[in-house]
């Protein structure tokens, strides 16, 4: 017996019934763009809303059927917009109100509905509110953001960190007290415990669904019930009462799509914001696939090496989790994260076979994917040589406390090359044109070399292109109920080379193998999984049928083949 089966070959479930409620973003596929980077309409060297709107026949080709756009709102940028200085208006370099009406209406004409990301657990520091609130504790908004005297010895109040380096605790020498900011300083926090932020926050919430929005993705929205005195940020004790809450008071009625950034989420609390009768949200980011990989004290700036059994256990442990109620979302890749490809692919010699075995694997498990601009035609990360060719407030300022640290400049480069955020924001490379076709200025961040051969024009007229099999992979969830509903199990969870699992519906069965390394994998299949039927997808040749003994995997193949009994 093959060593790697018998670990999950014991556990055969029986096929459930799908779900009483369907929703239509069961069958939906989304696309993430980060607006600074997709495409600039007039040559400032910036991404902008016309510029989306001119890309929506190449996204209807694609077949998505949701954008979600990073924040446009008005914003000094520290953050790239995750510091929002006006809540009911766009940043003058992303367009106009007018620009964005008249994106939602034409994307609805395409079938495609726009996904705003929520930004409120921070504001801008030039928010009105927070202008207000810096000016003393009889101001009206003082009690919109945190404050709190400083410690006995005159510094933070207590030991809370920030994201992007340093105490989240900014002095604020008018009153001598100080605010809190999760993130950089430019983006303190919001007091949700005061009702009046939350009203407000939800009329404008109201606001946005007048104007048609498909949905709401919530940057890290397991932050709001903080208790900032027990140093307590991530899920809070009363995170799930506000959810609820914001759920009664503006999406509830309306069919939309919520998705909530939420990095603390286990399995259990998934359950709790996207359960079927919770009225919380639709479901949320889980990144534990992602921070596995991280190191316990340098976290993502020193990963660890790829490890496929860990990556299996944590995918195949949300599958099983969500399996009856809640919902996944599936992702590899966003703007936050270094490019998939990069990471867990091999960009120099199987760039397309390692690309195409990644959007395989993710596409075909439950739940509904994202997939991050550039992501379709393979986009790798970014070779930066020196730290002014990077833009990100986060890598900034990380590079400077690490070199004060003692880290050489090169090392952090070397790692910064391989987590950086920047990786995922360098623009999207539409064809061999000039900066990749980007922007007819000079682009606010450096295009990646590879341009010339990874771009989306040539992926677009060649048959066996990346672009084209996540094409396929995009309508196949339309037209195979198995794909969207199917039973998901794991098998050869200890195999430490190929990752296999089965998606059971009815008589349907779609078994899917992929090799993740760059060598060649002589394979036992499991008697279980020996099947004839219709190869789905392939990245090499199509297979038909599985024996029930030993096959040769080519480096990174990827299939799937479907059976449906009689
Ligand atoms: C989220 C966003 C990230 C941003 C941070 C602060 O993690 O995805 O880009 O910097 O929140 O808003
Ligand atoms: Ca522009």
């Amino acid at each position: 017996m093959d060593q790697f089966q018998d670990q999950s070959a014991a556990a055969i479930r029986q096929p459930q019934a799908p779900p009483v409620v369907r929703k239509w973003w069961h069958t939906a596929t989304v696309y993430q763009i980060y607006p600074r980077s997709f495409c600039d309409s007039n040559g400032d060297g910036i991404g902008d809303i016309p510029g989306v709107t001119s890309k929506l026949d190449y996204l209807k080709s694609l077949g998505i059927d949701v954008i979600w756009l990073s924040p446009i709102y008005k914003s000094p940028m520290d953050d790239n917009g995750y510091d929002i200085s006006d809540y009911r208006d766009i940043a003058p370099e992303f367009g106009t109100l007018a620009d964005f009406d008249h994106l939602v209406a034409k994307a609805r004409k395409h079938g495609i509905g726009i996904v705003l990301d929520l930004v409120v657990n921070h504001t801008s520091d030039e928010h009105p509110w927070f202008v207000e609130s810096r000016k003393g504790p009889g101001n009206p908004f003082r009690d919109f953001y945190i404050w709190r005297k400083p410690a006995e010895d005159g510094g933070p109040p207590n030991g809370l960190m920030s994201s992007f380096g340093g105490p989240a605790w900014t002095l604020d020498s008018e009153t001598g007290e100080y605010y809190l900011h999760m993130f950089s300083r430019r983006q303190p926090d919001l007091n949700w415990e005061n009702p009046e932020v939350r009203r407000e926050i939800y009329r404008m919430m109201n606001w946005w669904l007048e104007r048609d929005i498909a949905g709401f993705r919530m940057d890290v929205i397991d932050y709001i019930g903080k208790q900032v005195d027990q140093e307590l940020v991530k899920d809070g004790p009363r995170l799930h009462e506000y959810l609820q809450e914001m759920n009664r008071e503006t999406f509830g009625s309306r069919n939309i799509l919520t998705v909530g950034e939420c990095w603390s989420a286990t399995p259990g609390s998934a359950l709790l914001y996207s359960g079927r009768d919770r009225n919380e949200l639709s479901m949320v980011f889980q990144f534990e696939h992602v921070t596995q990989q991280w190191d316990e004290v340098y976290g993502k700036w020193r990963p660890k090496p790829f490890d496929l059994v860990t990556l299996k256990s944590v995918l195949s442990k949300w599958q099983y989790a969500l399996s009856d109620d809640g919902w996944n979302s599936l992702f590899w890749g966003n703007h936050d994260l270094p490019r998939a490809v990069s990471r867990y692919g091999d960009v120099t010699g199987y760039h397309a076979e390692s690309a195409k075995m990644l959007a395989t694997v993710l596409h075909l498990m439950k739940g509904t994917p994202f997939v991050y601009q550039g992501e379709e035609i393979g986009m790798t990360n970014v070779p930066f040589t020196t730290i002014e060719q990077y833009r990100d407030i986060e890598t900034i300022n990380m590079h400077r406390l690490h070199v004060e640290a003692g880290l050489s400049p090169e090392d952090f480069i070397r790692g910064a090359n391989e987590s950086a955020r920047d990786n995922a924001r360098t623009p999207m490379q539409w064809s061999a044109a000039l900066h990749g076709g980007f922007t007819k200025g000079v682009p606010w961040i450096e295009v990646n070399a590879n341009y010339a051969t990874i771009n989306a024009e040539a992926a677009m007229t060649d048959e066996s292109s990346i672009w084209n099999h996540y094409r396929k992979l995009i309508a196949f969830r339309k037209t195979h109920p198995v794909i969207v509903y199917g039973l998901y199990q794991s098998w050869l969870d200890q195999h430490p080379d190929v990752f296999v699992y089965t998606r059971t519906l009815d008589k349907d069965r779609l078994v899917v193998i992929a090799n993740f390394t760059p060598r060649e994998v002589p394979l036992t299949v499991p008697c279980e999984l020996a099947v004839s039927g219709k190869c789905l997808i392939s990245n090499y040749e199509p297979i038909d049928a599985l024996p029930g003994e030993n096959i040769d995997l080519k480096p990174y193949e990827a299939f799937a083949i479907l059976s449906q009994g009689p």
